[in-house]
């Protein structure tokens, strides 16, 4: 989760005994490598990275990733034959999320050594099909394991993904919402706020669908004309030179990979530098209502912000007790 998987919210999650991915599409690529130093000040647990293969210096990220040993990469969409093999020669296991089975189908072909599958409700970028619909579709395609996301929150779904066939799950917003987090005040509680109908779909953002909390801005975007967006666009796209450190020609290229590699129209290319910056603007600087709030739906179910490690446990606690009370003989209780 760009701008809220830090360091130490993955080495949290991997001390407690998840799988943590650092977020790296929303760091600049010359800093990675200290991003991925300090995960491994803070666990000794395995963890991963996660980074847009399309993005100005890639490559960079690709070579700390081999040149820090990290146990895994996760990316979605746009993946590069040739870094996906440069990552698996170095025994980088290859995790993409995709978001339709023809997706899944196309990661496995690139050698996923697994896929994480993201439904509909889940936050961020996002497809259009439920995980309860995605999950089945892509277990019947691939075969290699498959972890469910989009929507899970507690050791129910956990149980429920492991009935489905799937090897394990993953979660963003519930990890978003933990002590550990470092999304400032302002901004969480107006995820605690959300219902789950508030958190919805738009493409207004930039241009790919992407479930988010409607706030002010959210409206604005949606009603805007298209000088303004036009305007936004550009503004986006100087700051996020600015962060990323890319020159004009390293952008043009980017922008061209992800035209032709995502088939994107010529505005949605215009607006990918909305998303880091606006994101930016509510989960580092707590603009809440200026930024963009990426969220899953479950957000509207969540009003408490648990320690990762207390989290984990009630999760494995309570996914362990589902799969006892149905493996009893005789089923569960029928109530
Ligand atoms: C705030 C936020 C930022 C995210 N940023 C990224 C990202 O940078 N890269 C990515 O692959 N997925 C990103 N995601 C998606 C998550 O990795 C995860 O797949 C998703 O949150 C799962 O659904 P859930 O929110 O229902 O748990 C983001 C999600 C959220 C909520």
């Amino acid at each position: 989760m760009g701008w809220v998987a830090t360091p130490e919210l993955v080495a949290a999650s991997c001390n407690a005994g998840a799988m943590g991915f650092l977020a790296t599409a929303t760091v600049p690529p010359d800093e990675v490598d200290r991003a991925i130093a300090r995960v491994g000040e803070l666990t000794d647990r395995p963890f991963g990275v996660n980074f847009l293969m399309e993005a100005p210096g890639a490559e960079k990220t690709v070579e700390a990733i081999v040149r820090r040993r990290v146990k895994a990469a996760s990316y979605g969409r746009g993946p590069r034959k040739d870094f996906i093999q440069r990552m698996k020669d170095a025994g980088v296991l290859c995790i993409p999320t995709v978001g339709a089975p023809r997706h899944a189908e196309k990661a496995a072909a690139l050698g996923a050594d697994v896929i994480v599958i993201q439904g509909s409700e889940g936050g961020g970028h996002t497809g259009s099909t439920p995980t309860t619909l995605l999950l089945p579709q892509v277990l019947d395609r691939v075969r290699v394991p498959v972890v469910a996301a989009g929507g899970f929150y507690d050791g129910r779904g956990l149980a429920a993904a492991l009935a489905w066939g799937a090897d394990g799950v993953a979660m963003g917003t519930r990890f978003l919402l933990t002590a550990e987090s470092p999304v400032p005040a302002e901004t969480l509680a107006r995820y605690f706020a959300a219902s789950v109908d508030e958190i919805r779909i738009t493409t207004e953002v930039d241009g790919l669908p992407q479930r988010v909390i409607v706030n002010d801005l959210v409206r604005r975007l949606e009603s805007g004309s298209a000088p303004a967006r036009l305007l936004r666009a550009l503004r986006s796209a100087l700051a996020y030179r600015r962060l990323t450190g890319a020159s004009a020609r390293e952008l043009l290229r980017s922008a061209v990979a992800l035209q032709q590699g995502e088939k994107l129209t010529r505005t949605q290319v215009l607006m990918a530098a909305n998303a880091p910056i606006l994101i930016r603007r509510a989960m580092v600087e707590g603009a809440a209502d200026e930024g963009v709030l990426p969220s899953g739906q479950v957000a509207g179910l969540l009003h408490d912000r648990p320690p990762v490690k207390e989290l984990i446990e009630h999760i494995v606690a309570e996914a362990s007790e589902r799969l006892a009370t149905l493996a009893k003989p005789g089923g569960p209780p029928c109530t």
